[in-house]
């Protein structure tokens, strides 16, 4: 295993364990998690491999196969992290003293920029190699909550707790329903292919910068309202049409996303209980539109990609993740996966778009111990 040998290169030893954990697509159930909602990820075949060994003094030694120098950073305090340093040393903060040190290598094939959360794979390939070299005992759940307080409250992206959660929990051929309020999961049987069904990840290869503004003010949109309707979050609302008459505005348009999404979320799960694959792609179209016109998260290249999979032959598409850029997901019959390529091949060319690449997603396994 590369990690491996590019480990014993850089620190002059094996390491004591190697981990890796993927990142993620979310089939439905967008800006739901920090609502207290339903969200439904799947894990995806790419993902980081981290090969660690701890250390007692203190000192964070990490190395990465995709830095340009392929030098080790080495960090003496946690203040010196920079950059993607900053999600390693934000797990290792976030365990305080019950970890010292490490020497770390890290390996990643996540397809960068393209919104499948590499970053969430990062701390918990990280997290769950430490929990196992120093024996925490903790579980799959609580590796993706110190994760997530670590991108929170060490990196400063307030994000909720699907990405961790997915990467941690998932199982290979299946999505992880999860209640994002009381944390209980069930991983539904996911076979695209029995259905003659395929999902294909529209990389629209544009990221925009403004991103992380934009969501941390949807997540206080939403707060706001939810104090107006008197609930603790959104997931409580009840009464749609009561709790819109006393909204206004962004706030309005906001909840009525969020609140109609995780009704579709268990929707889907009831399709997909009931073997009616084929049937989802309505909901994910209407989570697209959803997105696009009530929640503002999506982007001109993200609807094109939609707009254009849909012409060539998907079920339905939608933007997944965060939104402004990154990817869309797309249910496309198997003898339709060349048409709806090209049908977005031609639709970005047309506008002078950067060409999308295309990814094959099938449900991977999460986190786990490869040697
Ligand atoms: C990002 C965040 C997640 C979630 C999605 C939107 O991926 O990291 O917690 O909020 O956006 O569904």
């Amino acid at each position: 295993m590369r990690v491996v040998e590019a480990f014993r290169a850089a620190f002059g030893a094996s390491p004591q364990t190697v981990w890796r954990a993927p990142g993620r697509v979310n089939l439905i159930g967008e800006h739901t998690d920090y609502n207290d909602g339903f969200v439904l990820p799947f894990a995806v075949p790419w993902g980081v491999t981290a090969a660690l060994t701890p250390r007692t003094d203190g000192v964070i030694r990490l190395l990465s196969l995709q830095s340009a120098d392929g030098e080790p950073v080495v960090m003496e305090a946690r203040e010196d992290s920079r950059g993607w340093t900053r999600y390693v040393v934000g797990v290792l903060a976030m365990l305080g003293d019950r970890v010292a040190g490490a020497d770390i290598a890290i390996d990643g094939d996540v397809p960068q920029g393209a919104g499948l959360s590499s970053s969430a794979a990062l701390e918990v390939a990280v997290a769950s190699a430490l929990n196992d070299v120093h024996g925490l005992g903790m579980t799959p759940m609580e590796l993706a909550l110190l994760s997530q307080k670590a991108e929170n409250d060490f990196v400063g992206m307030p994000c909720g707790i699907m990405d961790q959660a997915a990467s941690a929990l998932c199982e290979e051929g299946h999505a992880l329903f999860l209640d994002c309020r009381s944390l209980g999961s069930r991983s539904i049987p996911l076979d695209l292919a029995a259905h003659g069904l395929s999902m294909l990840i529209i990389d629209t290869q544009v990221h925009h910068e403004h991103a992380g503004g934009e969501y941390a003010k949807r997540r206080a949109e939403c707060e706001s309202a939810a104090r107006k309707l008197g609930v603790p979050a959104l997931r409580d609302v009840t009464d749609l049409a009561g709790a819109l008459a006393r909204l206004q505005g962004d706030e309005r348009k906001r909840t009525e996303h969020v609140v109609t999404e995780n009704h579709r979320v268990e929707a889907l799960v009831g399709l997909l209980r009931a073997g009616a694959v084929t049937e989802i792609g309505a909901l994910l179209n209407a989570s697209h539109l959803s997105l696009r016109d009530l929640y503002e998260v999506s982007s001109p290249e993200l609807d094109v990609a939609v707009e254009a999979a849909l012409k060539g032959g998907a079920r339905g598409a939608r933007m997944t993740g965060g939104g402004f850029g990154g990817s869309a997901i797309a249910l496309v019959p198997v003898e339709r996966l060349e048409n709806v390529q090209e049908s977005v091949s031609a639709a970005y060319a047309e506008r002078g778009y950067h060409a999308p690449r295309f990814l094959p997603a099938t449900p991977a396994q999460g986190a786990h111990r490869i040697a």
